[in-house]
């Protein structure tokens, strides 16, 4: 009796750590793509938005998608609403913080490193040269310490300007300055030394990268 009951304990101990670890595990691992297929509604094939209002976010370095990601989630982060632009929804209104709902942060993480491997292709936009010499000038001396390489590199995790669309830019320092979207207190420091016409002129400036 004894021996049956001790052949029996190990296989449930077995079970048990299965039934932990598998249900943030496998139904992601299993297949990235087909949630990368539910992004691409807005942000695109990879990450690459074709659309001037949704970011492009392949390329990105995972801490900056995954912290993105969990603000949304945690509604730490603004969320305006917004429209599914393709797929079985296309044209139903949702937000950012409905897309994260519910997602764990091991899925979160899963998803970060996912898109953290695409390339961020930069997209094409007509900008004014006068805006973009300032807007250099400016860059360098408040944004590069943070924003490398004229805000293209992905490895300083704050995000990528360079080629970003100037629309979702033009967003983004809305929600700075009006606090609706956390930033480093540094970096608030630095948005408040410049004015209106300065960010204009680093949304050219950034948008010039192609
Ligand atoms: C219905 C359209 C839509 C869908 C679906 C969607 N997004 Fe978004 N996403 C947006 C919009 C619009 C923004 C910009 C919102 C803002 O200003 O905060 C955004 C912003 C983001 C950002 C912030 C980027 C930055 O530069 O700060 C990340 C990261 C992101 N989305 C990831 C994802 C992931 C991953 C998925 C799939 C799980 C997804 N999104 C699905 C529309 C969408
Ligand atoms: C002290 C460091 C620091 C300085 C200085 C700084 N930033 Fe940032 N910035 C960050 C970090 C860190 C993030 C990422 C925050 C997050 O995860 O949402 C960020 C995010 C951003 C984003 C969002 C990027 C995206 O892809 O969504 C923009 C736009 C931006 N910064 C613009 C600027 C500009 C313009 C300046 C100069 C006036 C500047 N920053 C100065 C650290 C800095």
């Amino acid at each position: 009796m004894n021996k049956r009951a001790t052949s029996f304990r190990f296989p449930s101990v077995f079970l048990c750590m299965l039934w932990v670890f598998a249900p943030t595990g496998l139904a992601w691992s299993a297949d990235p793509a087909r949630v990368e297929a539910k992004c691409a509604y807005c942000h695109g094939k990879a990450g690459a938005s074709t659309e001037p209002d949704v970011p492009i976010i392949g390329g990105y370095s995972v801490e900056f998608l995954a912290n993105n990601l969990k603000a949304y989630r945690d509604q730490e982060r603004a969320c305006p609403d917004t429209k599914y632009r393709n797929g079985p929804n296309k044209g139903k209104t949702t937000n950012m913080c409905e897309v994260a709902h519910g997602f764990t942060d091991s899925e979160i993480r899963q998803i970060a490193v996912h898109f953290s491997k695409k390339k961020f292709v930069r997209a094409r936009q007509t900008t004014d040269p006068a805006l973009v010499a300032k807007g250099a000038e400016i860059h360098e001396l408040y944004c590069e310490k943070c924003h490398s390489d004229g805000g293209a590199s992905a490895e300083d995790d704050a995000g990528m300007m360079a080629g970003q669309w100037m629309p979702y830019l033009r967003q983004s320092f809305d929600e700075f300055v009006t606090g609706k979207r956390p930033i480093p207190k540094k970096m608030k420091r630095k948005l408040d030394e410049i004015n209106a016409g300065d960010m204009e002129a680093l949304v050219h400036f950034y948008g010039s990268a192609d």
